[in-house]
């Protein structure tokens, strides 16, 4: 009965500490969330080159255009999202203009993000030459991002 009474005495303090640190609402370590914006970075700059080639016509994958713009549609939905408040230092390339200029930030990130929108519309369309002009647009909302919020662009 004793060891029952501290099993019982050993889950109800994990409960309690269970309720101390709900899900989801616990810190994430800064460094973790870096490297995570990176990957996300790293996709969205992949589905970009891929579709770089596809529209320039150095490869035949047509069909696979579809899926690399819908894939940016996603991943630049919020990109302000990826650089929350003390993921500013470290290993990281964004600059400060990112957290002191936040209105400005997030105004490059939805002007990105309305020519992604209109890049996937192109590809729906089918038309060859707004593909490529749209893709062209789109990637001056990156650079004009990348010009202003993140050092030496690569
Ligand atoms: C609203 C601003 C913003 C927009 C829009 C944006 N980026 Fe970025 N990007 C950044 C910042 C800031 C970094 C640096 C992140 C870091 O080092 O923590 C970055 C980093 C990157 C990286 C490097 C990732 C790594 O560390 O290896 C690539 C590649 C990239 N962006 C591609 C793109 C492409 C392609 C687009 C357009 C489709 C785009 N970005 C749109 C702000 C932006």
């Amino acid at each position: 009965m004793m060891k029952h009474g501290i099993t019982r005495k050993l889950l109800f303090t994990g409960m309690m500490l269970a309720a101390l640190v709900p899900l989801g609402l616990s810190a994430a370590e800064p460094e973790d969330v870096i490297k995570y914006r990176k990957n996300v970075m790293k996709a969205i700059g992949g589905h970009t080159s891929a579709a770089a080639a596809i529209v320039q016509g150095k490869v035949d994958y047509k069909a696979h255009l579809a899926e690399h713009a819908r894939a940016l549609q996603v991943l630049t939905k919020d990109i302000p999202a990826l650089f929350p408040k003390d993921s500013d230092f470290g290993d990281t390339e964004a600059k400060d203009a990112v957290w002191t200029k936040r209105a400005d930030f997030e105004k490059a990130a939805k002007n990105a993000r309305t020519k992604v929108e209109a890049f996937a519309k192109a590809v729906q369309g089918g038309n060859q030459q707004a593909m490529a002009a749209s893709f062209k647009d789109m990637g001056e909302g990156c650079k004009g991002c990348h010009k202003d919020f993140r050092k030496e662009e690569k």
